[in-house]
């Protein structure tokens, strides 16, 4: 299933299912590293416009993201597409990049980052807005935007230091230097290191166990956290009660209660 653009070929965002409730979303731009091009935004947000109808419908739980080709998750904004933008063109450019990557953080499924190799830059900041990050050994992180004279524009300085606190934040950002997947692993931002080989079976398996959840706890759980990335722990923790009680009213929590007295597995169904 495919939603964007007219001909297969020529798209850059590709979407398909990976059995029941779980999708997968595919940056096709090989010959560029599937940089982030202007057309490749335009598709991806056109493509979370319709993911989110999905989620609706409830056909679809877990995203997994992840880049074209053997080489590159993403490697960056396009480069040659920012030579002779002017200050308030490039200003344009990141509200609008932040504006997608603020869209893929807030799908109302969960979406995991199976990086295949390079994300850089705005690569980096892509795989930043998913709820968590699978790597391939072969997988290269980092913000190189001050080697290029820039600083990141997609998010990178407010998500990196929320993620893994300032100093390691600054770290990468200051130094523009790549990290491997297990640097980035010790540092707290990578789930799970795995052979290059083994990255779609791996990410397959967690989309698995993450759609056998209950899906309306799976929604509480990102809005309490990323509500929370605001709020004084005593704001967050009010924040939490009341999502907590928002699941007693739904049928799937008699489902999971009812299920554990009965020793047996739970059968959610969004309700
Ligand atoms: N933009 C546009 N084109 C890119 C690109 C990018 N970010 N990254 C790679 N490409 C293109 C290359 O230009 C090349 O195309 P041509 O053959 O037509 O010249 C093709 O992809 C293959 O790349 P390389 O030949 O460079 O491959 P390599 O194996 O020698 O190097 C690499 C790989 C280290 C990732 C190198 O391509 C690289 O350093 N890329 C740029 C990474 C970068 O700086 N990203 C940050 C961009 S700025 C940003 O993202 C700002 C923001 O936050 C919004």
């Amino acid at each position: 299933m495919t939603t964007s653009g007219t001909d297969a070929e020529s798209r850059t965002v590709q979407v398909e299912m990976l059995g029941e409730k779980v999708g997968k979303l595919i940056l096709h731009r090989p010959q560029a590293l599937n940089a982030l091009n202007s057309q490749l935004l335009e598709e991806l947000s056109a493509e979370l416009e319709s993911l989110e109808g999905r989620a609706e419908r409830e056909d679809l739980r877990v995203l997994i993201v992840t880049g074209s080709g053997e080489k590159a998750f993403v490697a960056g904004a396009d480069i040659k597409e920012m030579r002779g933008l002017s200050p308030d063109q490039a200003e344009a450019m990141a509200r609008r990049g932040q504006k997608i990557m603020g869209r893929l953080s807030e799908l109302p499924i969960v979406v995991i980052a199976a990086v295949n190799g390079f994300a850089l830059g705005g690569g980096c900041e892509l795989a930043l807005s998913c709820d968590f990050i699978i790597a391939s050994e072969r997988a290269r992180f980092g913000l190189p935007e001050v080697s290029l004279g820039l600083i990141p524009g997609y998010g990178g300085t407010q998500r990196l230091s929320r993620s893994l606190g300032p100093h390691q934040a600054r770290f990468l950002a200051l130094s523009g230097e790549m990290f491997s997947a297990s640097q980035m692993k010790e540092m707290g931002l990578v789930s799970e290191v795995v052979a290059p080989e083994d990255l779609e079976a791996r990410s397959l398996h967690w989309a698995k166990v993450v759609a056998s959840r209950g899906p309306g706890a799976l929604r509480r759980v990102k809005q309490a956290v990323a509500r929370g990335l605001d709020l004084s722990l005593a704001e967050g923790l009010e924040c939490e009660a009341e999502l907590f009680g928002q699941t007693f009213s739904t049928q799937d929590h008699q489902e999971g209660l009812a299920a554990f007295v009965e020793k047996r597995a739970p059968n959610f169904q969004g309700r």
